[in-house]
């Protein structure tokens, strides 16, 4: 190899996370209603990046960039908040995370040669593109994979449909779900790509294909997820330039504020330079009205719609934005805590227990123009957001260890059937 390509090679590997220089992440542990509400309204002022969501004495994991810090732990603490530093060196952590994931990729591939689906690692989109391509060739009869449309940059955005009848038979109901919409929740797509592997390679609940139709959307936004593992781990939007004057110099939208209901109005914000940024319009997004596409063509036999996203340990659903409860509360309730005991049978001693609630008494804040208070409002009985499990307590990097990836597969998928099945008794 010639110098000079060392010598770059050299120079980009240390360029990497550099854009995190000063940054610090704090751990966050609201103790009562009051507390957490006040925490909420922290994170909308400042505009802070959560990366974990904390609940009543259960920590968790905010990103903040230098020029805030002052006013963020000054606000914690006029509030009486705890909290304490989780990393002031951003750039180490993720090295490390780097580091973990680069041995997990040479064991697993030692382990299985580069042919199975990986979940003793994260998941690239080349990869869970060419598993769904697979899938589709080797279950022809059951599933069947469709490209919705392009991505802004034009990768393709592609879903797959399991049917036994080829979504035929028009009284089964159909369960939509989709995950990876937020670019750097990379614990989303596996449990999506497990639930296709649940339905077609490995069939243990067949109940579940002969009652019901599948649509599953493991990435719902493949330019922010290919960017948060190319050029910028904490990527959460799409990756837009055409909404605002701006977007050349501040890309993107966030995908779960694009939605059109109450769009634009809490919990997010017109400034594109920022996480929450909701867009141009309401769905300015192809990625989003690829979702609300799909919602609207099956809609009168969708009995459930979950979108993945993390962490948290949470099942939340409407309504997001003002807290107030839908007609059908307590069916949500019933459904969510089903879900919520089977996922924590399974995961026992591994994670917290799941918290299920209204969204934002949960969470402590509102957020318009979300995807799961979109799909209630038009008319999907049970819909809810997942904030599956991770990053709280000892981890030292910002993923959650590699290794605890087919867990959570594993228990979600515990969950979703529960939520099927009942969704189902009760359509
Ligand atoms: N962490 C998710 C987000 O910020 C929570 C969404 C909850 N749902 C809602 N309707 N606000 O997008
Ligand atoms: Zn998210």
């Amino acid at each position: 190899m010639k110098a000079w390509v060392l010598i770059s090679l050299f120079a980009l590997a240390f360029a990497k996370h550099e854009q995190y220089i000063g940054w610090k992440s704090y751990y966050v542990a609201p103790s009562s209603q009051d507390e957490l509400k006040a925490f909420g309204s922290v994170v909308q002022q400042l505009d802070v990046d959560i990366l974990s969501n904390p609940y009543l004495d259960r920590e968790g994991v905010v990103l903040v960039e230098p020029h805030k810090q002052n006013s963020f732990t000054s606000a914690l603490e006029s509030y009486g908040i705890s909290y304490r530093i989780h990393a002031d060196d951003i750039k180490a952590k993720l090295d490390y995370d780097d580091q973990l994931i680069e041995e997990q990729r040479v064991a697993s591939m030692a382990r299985n040669g580069a042919k199975e689906m990986p979940y003793d690692n994260y998941q690239e989109w080349e990869v869970i593109e060419a598993y769904m391509e697979d899938i589709a060739r080797r279950f022809p009869n059951v599933a069947t994979l469709v490209t919705a449309a392009n991505s802004f940059e034009g990768r393709p955005i592609r879903y797959m449909k399991i049917s036994t009848t080829n979504f035929q038979d028009t009284k089964k109901p159909v369960i939509v779900i989709d995950a990876g919409i937020h670019a750097r929740e990379w614990i989303t797509p596996p449990t999506v790509t497990w639930a296709i592997r649940k339905l077609t390679e490995d069939v243990t609940e067949p109940d579940l294909l002969e009652r019901f139709d599948w649509i599953l959307l493991p990435v719902a936004n493949p330019d922010g997820y290919k960017f948060s593992f190319t050029s910028s781990r904490f990527w959460r939007k799409t990756r837009s330039t055409d909404q605002h004057a701006l977007s050349y110099l501040c890309p993107g939208v966030d995908g779960n504020r694009n939605y059109d209901f109450f769009w634009n109005t809490v919990g997010t914000s017109s400034n594109p330079c920022t996480d929450t940024f909701g867009g141009g319009r309401a769905f300015s997004e192809i990625e989003t009205r690829v979702v609300r596409d799909i919602l609207h063509e099956h809609l009168p036999r969708i009995s459930l719609y979950l979108t993945m996203h993390s962490y948290g340990s949470m099942i939340l659903y409407a309504w997001g934005h003002d807290g107030s409860l839908s007609n059908n509360a307590f069916g949500l309730h019933t459904v969510g805590v089903a879900m919520a005991e089977k996922i924590d049978e399974l995961s026992l001693s591994h994670f917290p227990r799941y918290v299920v609630g209204n969204s934002v008494l949960v969470l402590g804040y509102g957020a318009s123009g979300a995807s799961e208070d979109y799909a209630h409002h038009i008319g999907v009985p049970l819909s809810y957001t997942y904030e599956l499990p991770g990053l709280s307590g000892g981890f030292q990097g910002f993923h959650l260890p590699p290794r605890y990836i087919e867990q959570v597969c594993r228990e979600t998928w515990e969950g979703i059937v529960a939520g099927a099945r009942k969704s189902g008794d009760m359509f």
